[in-house]
């Protein structure tokens, strides 16, 4: 297989022929062919093969040649020589996301931003476009994708079934429709590589991991859907419980359950923006609250053992590790954050009330000169388990926030992780520069899938 950098120009030529010039000819071993498969994502042309005379690697496509198979426009790109007398242009990337709320300069509202800089990240490497799923006609395998000029501007073209998708599909709901899974379906059906593969639902990654003994090391105790009796034996045992909706985010419908011998059960949680503290003498009086308040869907519940995190002023830290592939589809922390809780507050999220911190910031306070140590090690531990999670999971990953916590005594515990983790660290003036790493990751794992990149 060779793989190589080619300049692609468009020529003006009506019948399907392809000049190359002859290095590139020597590099993708097609001198003396008379003819090329030429592919472009799902789709390929044969065409009659010219050689010309020019420096350095060039691809001159005819009307015919490019309109068959697609190709969205001239510049530099890579090729690779897929098997004998057929190349391979690309790779064509597509990002899956919607929006509810769309207007002609941001066609996927306030995810726009986003997506504007993963495609600005990939352009020089890969034809790269958004779409959502109405885009794609599987009929004809084509989709109506969403690229972006020099200008800064979308504008919409017809594009093959790209050679990848990353999957940023923003509805929990969305994503567990039939629709939706028949569409990932499909796209497997059709060799495309597909990832991250969807959400996760707390519960499950608890149980993807609850044989994993590498990863539950880390692993607050966490029961699914617990009995009233197991809370409370947990209480009596742990002092503090987590409870948490499975499939929850941004800290929402968390409690804080505390036991105290005498005192009797104490409920901390969130509510209209303020943070409420009960207190209860009976046990069941704290269920009924809880029953009260959410009825059935306790039965999404998880109780999570609590963890006794580093703080400052009183107030826990803890972090994310912003986890990626590394184009040779092996994990790395790329970006690392972490979130100082707001006064009262029973999780460390922005929104309610927490400060963004570097990790160096958040340790030495309570680690002092061992605080490069103990992050060295959270690095290790957050490899360990993006690995321990993907041999327990059937589907593509690429990437992923874990959520991770610290105790006093240094070990380190993972609350959950995210499939589609948001940027919010790489607000933090000193994490910009990962932020950027994280969107080039995201580009090399497409590479590496895609079959664009050197595999050993
Ligand atoms: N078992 C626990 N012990 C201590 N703190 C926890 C525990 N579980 C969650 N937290 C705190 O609450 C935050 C939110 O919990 P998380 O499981 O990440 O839910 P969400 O999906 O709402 O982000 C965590 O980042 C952490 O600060
Ligand atoms: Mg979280």
């Amino acid at each position: 297989m060779s793989l190589t950098s080619c300049h692609v120009h468009f020529s003006p030529h009506n019948d399907k022929v392809i000049h190359l010039s002859g290095s590139l000819l020597k590099s993708l071993n097609l001198s003396g062919k008379k003819n090329v498969q030429l592919k472009l994502g799902s789709e390929s042309i044969t065409a009659a093969l010219k050689p010309i005379r020019k420096q350095g690697h060039h691809v001159y496509l005819s009307a015919g040649v490019r309109q068959t198979i697609r190709v969205p426009k001239t510049g530099s790109i890579s090729v690779v020589q897929a098997a004998e007398g057929e190349v391979q242009l690309g790779p064509l990337v597509g990002i899956l996301t919607d929006s509810g709320v769309r207007a002609s300069n941001a066609p996927f509202g306030g995810r726009t931003g986003y997506i504007r800089q993963l495609i600005r990240a990939g352009e020089s490497k890969a034809y790269i476009f958004a779409f959502t799923p109405r885009d794609i006609n599987w009929q004809q395998g084509t989709v109506n994708g969403y690229f972006l000029n020099a200008q800064g501007s979308w504008y919409r073209k017809t594009a093959p079934l790209p050679d990848v998708v990353y999957n940023r599909l923003p509805s929990r709901r969305a994503e567990v429709s039939s629709p939706i899974i028949n569409l990932r379906e499909r796209f497997i059906r059709n060799k495309i590589p597909f990832f991250n593969w969807s959400f996760f639902n707390k519960s499950d990654v608890y149980k993807m991991l609850d044989k994993d003994v590498e990863a539950l090391e880390h692993l607050p105790e966490s029961v699914n859907h617990p009995k009233p009796e197991k809370i409370k034996e947990m209480l009596e045992r742990h002092q503090f419980v987590y409870f948490k909706p499975t499939a929850g985010s941004l800290g929402i419908g968390i409690y804080r359950l505390t036991y105290h011998p005498n005192r009797g059960y104490f409920a901390r949680y969130r509510q209209n923006g303020s943070n409420v503290l009960l207190r209860f003498t009976q046990f069941n009086s704290l269920m009924r609250m809880l029953q009260g308040r959410h009825g059935a869907n306790l039965s999404q519940y998880v109780c999570q053992q609590g963890i006794r995190l580093i703080e400052i002023d009183g107030c826990p830290i803890d972090f994310r590790f912003h986890m990626h592939k590394n184009g040779k589809n092996e994990w790395v922390p790329v970006g690392i954050g972490a979130k100082k809780a707001g006064k009262g507050s029973v999780t460390t999220h922005i929104k309610n009330g927490g400060q963004l911190l570097t990790p160096d910031q958040a340790l030495t306070q309570t680690f002092g000169s061992r605080s490069g140590e103990i992050l060295e090690k959270a690095k290790k531990v957050s490899i360990k388990l993006c690995q321990a999670i993907e041999r327990n999971f059937p589907h593509t990953l690429g990437e992923l926030g874990l959520d991770i916590g610290i105790d006093k005594d240094g070990n380190i515990w993972m609350f959950e992780a995210n499939a589609k983790p948001g940027r919010s660290i790489f607000g933090h003036p000193a994490l910009r520069g990962q932020g950027r790493d994280s969107y080039s990751h995201i580009i090399e794992h497409c590479l590496y899938l895609a079959r664009f990149k050197g595999r050993e």
